[in-house]
Formats: structure tokens, C-alpha cells, sequence
């Protein structure tokens, strides 16, 4: 895998990333995997500006957003529908009926996990998978122990996440469902490509696990490097705990070549 450390804009790095690769693709329609979360806010704006401008169009683009959280309907402010109704659907010409989340308020939760399955199979598997990663260093919601060959299901979201997450429901974690259906690592590691944003000081140890820590189930993230075409892009912040010969080599770099991308090969 690759670590990219960035003094760009992450949100426009990975938008313009995301719009060459469906430029490039010889496949279409083109088939994104999208997360939710402060981090991608940026990229989801990125997108739309694409769009506007016309270099983009999402009319042969079929998405799989990564989790919803159980119990809250689409027009609930939380819930990763409206998420992305607002940040992305609305302001670009997707098809509705190629944009898939998973329905939080399914009364069969397994069949709902194995439809989904089954879609993204017959959509031809997910091009470009795009993601976040929590403190902890889950993705999607797929918490520490999570095994690398899970597959979309219901999962208990950890006290942490919880936690993390309750700054979007009033800072009141009671409000933050406890239960949410996600895609597992699985799933995301049959994607033909990876790219994973990290910012800020609070991802900085689950990002440090990547050139520390072994591969381990404790640390979905490191999943990641068991992936043939897998990036994770950061900012400084998130670079934070990443040790001094990095991050001196980092300083050289920005000194030299302030516009430069540190890339490194994990
Ligand atoms: C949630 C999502 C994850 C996301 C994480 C980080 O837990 N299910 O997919 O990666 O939040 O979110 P943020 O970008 O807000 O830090």
C-alpha cells in the first residue's frame, strides 16, 4: 500500500483523484464505494464543483455508500442518507436508482446485508472504494476483531465510536444508535481499488499502527496493506505519531518542495 502525506486540501485531492480515474476507466458505468463523515465533506463539495463545471457527470456512476446507522429513517439528520442526499445526490445528475444505502430501518437486516452483497456483484464489484478511518481505526463500521473476509452485516457499534460520533447528535451520546448495518472489510477488500483519507490529530495513533503495528484484527485499518492497490492520504496532523525519521524526511520536503506529496510505500 501507499502512504500519502499531503499539504493539499484532502477533500480536492481525492475529488480530482476520483474524477481521473473516471476519466480513465475503461469500464463503465464506473463504480464507486463512498463513506460519510467530516473528513470526505471537502471531497463531496470537490465533487459537486466538478460537476457544475462539467467535468464530471455521475450519469454512468453507480454508488455503494459504506454503512447506515440502524433505526434512523432517511430523512433523519444523522442518518448517512441524508448525508449524502445533501452533500452529494442533490447537487449532481446521478440516476436514484444507481445510488445504494444501506435501509437502516429494514425489518430483515441479514436480507438487506445480502441483497446489498448481491448488488454490488451484479453492478461488476466497486471500482474505487473510497473511505474514512475512526479513532480506533475502524472502517466503515467495521469495529476492532472484525475479521478481513467479513462481509456486509449488522455490527454493535463500540462505546468509543459511539463517543466519537456524538459530536453530530447534540454531544449527547444516547442519541447515537447503538447498532449499525455496514459492508464488512471483506467486501471492501474485493475492491479493484483503495483510497482512505485520515486527518487531523485524532486519527494520528491508528495511522502510526500502519508503520508500527503488525497486520491485526485490533486494527481494521491495517487491512489496508493487505490490499494490492490500496492508498491512505493524510495531513500532517493525522502524520503526527508517524516517528521522527518521517516526519523529518516530511520537513525536508516541504522545505524544498512545499507543493510535494510525501509518498511512501508500506
Ligand atoms: C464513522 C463512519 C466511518 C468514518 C468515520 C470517521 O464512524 N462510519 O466510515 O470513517 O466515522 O468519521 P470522521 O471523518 O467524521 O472522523
Amino acid at each position: 500500500m501507499k502512504l500519502i502525506i499531503t499539504s493539499h486540501n484532502l477533500g480536492l485531492w481525492a475529488a480530482s483523484y476520483i474524477c481521473r480515474r473516471w476519466q480513465l476507466a475503461q469500464k463503465k458505468p464506473f463504480v464507486l464505494g463512498l463513506p460519510t463523515g467530516g473528513t470526505v465533506v471537502d471531497m463531496y463539495a470537490a465533487l459537486c464543483g466538478l460537476v457544475k463545471n462539467g467535468k464530471m457527470s455521475f450519469q454512468d456512476i453507480v454508488t455503494f455508500n459504506m454503512d447506515e446507522y440502524v433505526g434512523l429513517s432517511s430523512t433523519h439528520e444523522q442518518s448517512y442518507h441524508y448525508y449524502m442526499k445533501h452533500n452529494l445526490f442533490d447537487h449532481v445528475d446521478i440516476r436514484p436508482e444507481n445510488a445504494h444505502i444501506l435501509d437502516g430501518m429494514t425489518k430483515d437486516p441479514q436480507q438487506e446485508c445480502a441483497h446489498y452483497e448481491q448488488a454490488i456483484t451484479q453492478a461488476g464489484g466497486i471500482d474505487l472504494f473510497l473511505g474514512g478511518v475512526g479513532r480506533n481505526g475502524h472502517l466503515a463500521f467495521n469495529e476492532p476483531g472484525s475479521a478481513f473476509d467479513s462481509r456486509t452485516r449488522m455490527i454493535t457499534l463500540e462505546e468509543n465510536t459511539r463517543q466519537a460520533n456524538s459530536r453530530f447528535f447534540n454531544n449527547d451520546v444516547s442519541q447515537v444508535p447503538a447498532h449499525a448495518l455496514t459492508v464488512g472489510i471483506g467486501t471492501v477488500l474485493d475492491a479493484k481499488e483503495l483510497l482512505f483519507l485520515a486527518s487531523g490529530e485524532t486519527k494520528a495513533q491508528a495511522v502510526a499502527r500502519l508503520m508500527q503495528g503488525e497486520i491485526t484484527l485490533q486494527w481494521p485499518i491495517t487491512a489496508l496493506k493487505t490490499h494490492a492497490n490500496a492508498t491512505l492520504l493524510i495531513d500532517e496532523q493525522a502524520a503526527a505519531a508517524l516517528g521522527t525519521d518521517i516526519l523529518n524526511k516530511w520537513h525536508a520536503l516541504q522545505q524544498a518542495q512545499p507543493e510535494q506529496d510525501l509518498v511512501l510505500s508500506l
